[in-house]
């Protein structure tokens, strides 16, 4: 496993009290579209995507508060609605690349120390990718879905943490139904990862994807936390049917 140092570079021009939806209101130029022409050599899927990116109200926001990715903005909105994070707290970022959970996990738990009155957190990100350091954050690079994972994280995790997060997603085939029991696979790996590693207490939140093979999984789950919650952040793109499974105060048997 890999470990790539934080330092000082990279830090959310965010403000504490950042509200998605607020800030959107105000920053976002709704008005204009941006037209992107088709060109030589580009596929009409990229054209697409530029398209969509250029034209995304959440894409020019992380830009203009400093967050790596629009990723952003759903943990922000989670946050808001659920609660999920506190001063002082242990955080697992799987699949943390480029990063821009693990900023806002960084400035909701202090893992930075910016407030040195308060307790300082600790956000521990995990991907298949290097990520750029974040000051307050580690990254490792390895795969989660390596059998001898846990007895890595075990190591590296000196009290079992207080959230757990997974935002990863496998590349896409294209098949959606393969696509669904990948990401189904990852969510599964994740959620049984929690019940080991959790504090009581604590809260999960995965990615899953509509489809029908996350009933099961759901079941446990439930079985396993207070409160599950199925949400679908205004940020999460709405012809996409990724949502979110919020788990909240796991109980420890
Ligand atoms: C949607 S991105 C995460 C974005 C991130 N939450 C952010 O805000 O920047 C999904 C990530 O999951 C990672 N991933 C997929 N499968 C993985 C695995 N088996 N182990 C670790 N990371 C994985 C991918 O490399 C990718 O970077």
């Amino acid at each position: 496993m890999r470990k790539i140092s934080p330092s000082n570079s990279n830090k959310p021009r965010s403000k504490n009290n950042l509200s998605a939806n607020k800030t959107l209101a105000t920053v976002i130029d709704k008005g204009k579209k941006v037209s992107v022409k088709t060109a030589k050599g580009r596929k009409l899927s990229s054209t697409n995507w530029l398209r969509r990116q250029l034209n995304d109200p959440f894409v020019k926001l992380a830009k203009h508060e400093g967050f790596r990715s629009r990723a952003a903005f759903k943990i922000l909105e989670i946050n808001e609605k659920f609660s999920i994070f506190k001063f002082g707290d242990t955080v697992v970022d799987l699949g943390s690349a480029p990063g821009s959970w693990a900023q806002v996990a960084v400035d909701k738990t202090n893992a930075d120390n910016k407030i040195m009155t308060k307790k300082a957190g600790r956000v521990l990100g995990i991907d298949l990718k290097p990520v750029s350091p974040i000051k307050g954050a580690e990254f490792h690079v390895c795969d989660f879905l390596e059998v001898d994972f846990s007895l890595r994280i075990a190591s590296l995790l000196s009290v079992p943490a207080d959230v757990i997060m997974s935002d990863m997603a496998a590349n896409s085939t294209g098949h959606k139904k393969s696509d669904h029991l990948r990401i189904m696979a990852l969510c599964e790996a994740a959620a049984y990862f929690s019940f080991d590693y959790l504090k009581p207490g604590g809260n999960f939140i995965a990615k899953v994807l509509t489809g029908g093979a996350e009933m099961n999984l759901q079941r446990t789950i439930k079985s396993k936390f207070k409160k599950v919650i199925n949400f679908k952040p205004k940020s999460s793109r709405s012809d996409s049917s990724e949502k979110y499974v919020v788990a909240l105060d796991f109980i420890k048997q």
